[in-house]
């Protein structure tokens, strides 16, 4: 069997704050597979996030250990893992995070700078991604000139561009109305259909239910762990 894209082992995560440490991962085990497409649930607190942000290689593990793709990145100094974030990782927010004075095409585009591509090629990548997540009409569009729907649809658009193993995804439909939610998680699906590792944070259950593998959290712990149905 091929090795698993994500293998972690006894991750913690705890913040000092003040004279006291908050544990909030307290002993995580996952090993998820290329190609899979995963529900992650808990109640609000659980350390959702806070896992999320680790997989993501936004933050580092306090200890235990995270194999992503083959490299062990739970060690990684902060510019080696930024390398390793541009290349492995789309990351999609809850808040859509777009540069706000910048158009669709060029917040697509911002992530091939970092991996050092000509504008010609970021160019023509960008507006094939973009096409791919609907938007062929709207390039030149800056984000206050966008649905809450459509600046999603470009925050999909830019974590796809470089081609990343894994897309994750921290509550993407927690600002976006049910019929946009419906359309968004369609377009998961597709990404998913097209041989995308998904991994996706929600409390809704209705959302959850795209996914083919679900997981909850409790208390910083993995509660339980199932295939969906
Ligand atoms: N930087 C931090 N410093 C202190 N506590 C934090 C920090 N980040 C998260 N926490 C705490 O960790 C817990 C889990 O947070 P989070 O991962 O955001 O939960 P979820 O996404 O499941 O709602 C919360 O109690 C939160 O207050
Ligand atoms: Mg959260």
């Amino acid at each position: 069997m091929s090795q698993p894209i994500i293998n972690i082992k006894g991750i913690t995560r705890d913040f000092p704050l003040g004279n006291e440490i908050v544990y909030v991962l307290k002993g995580i085990d996952l090993q998820i597979n290329k190609g899979e497409y995963v529900a992650l649930m808990g109640p609000s607190g659980s350390g959702k996030s806070t896992l999320m942000n680790i997989l993501g290689c936004l933050d580092t593990p306090t200890s235990g250990s995270y194999i992503l793709n083959g490299k062990d990145v739970s060690k990684m100094e902060d510019d080696e893992l930024a390398e390793i974030r541009n290349k492995e990782i789309g990351f999609v927010f809850q808040t859509f995070n777009l540069m706000p004075r910048t158009t669709a095409l060029d917040n697509v585009a911002l992530p091939m700078i970092y991996a050092g591509h000509n504008k010609e090629s970021r160019d023509k990548r960008a507006t094939t991604v973009l096409t791919q997540v609907g938007l062929a009409d709207r390039m030149d569009h800056k984000p206050n000139q966008l649905s809450g729907g459509q600046r999603q649809r470009v925050a999909v658009a830019r974590a796809l561009v470089n081609h990343p193993s894994i897309i994750l995804a921290d509550e993407p439909t927690g600002n976006l109305d049910s019929k946009t939610s419906v359309e968004i998680m369609n377009l998961f699906d597709e990404i998913h259909a097209n041989g995308n590792t998904v991994i996706l944070v929600t409390h809704e259950e209705d959302i959850a239910r795209h996914a083919h593998r679900i997981i909850r959290l409790k208390d910083g712990m993995i509660e339980s762990d199932n295939p969906n149905r």
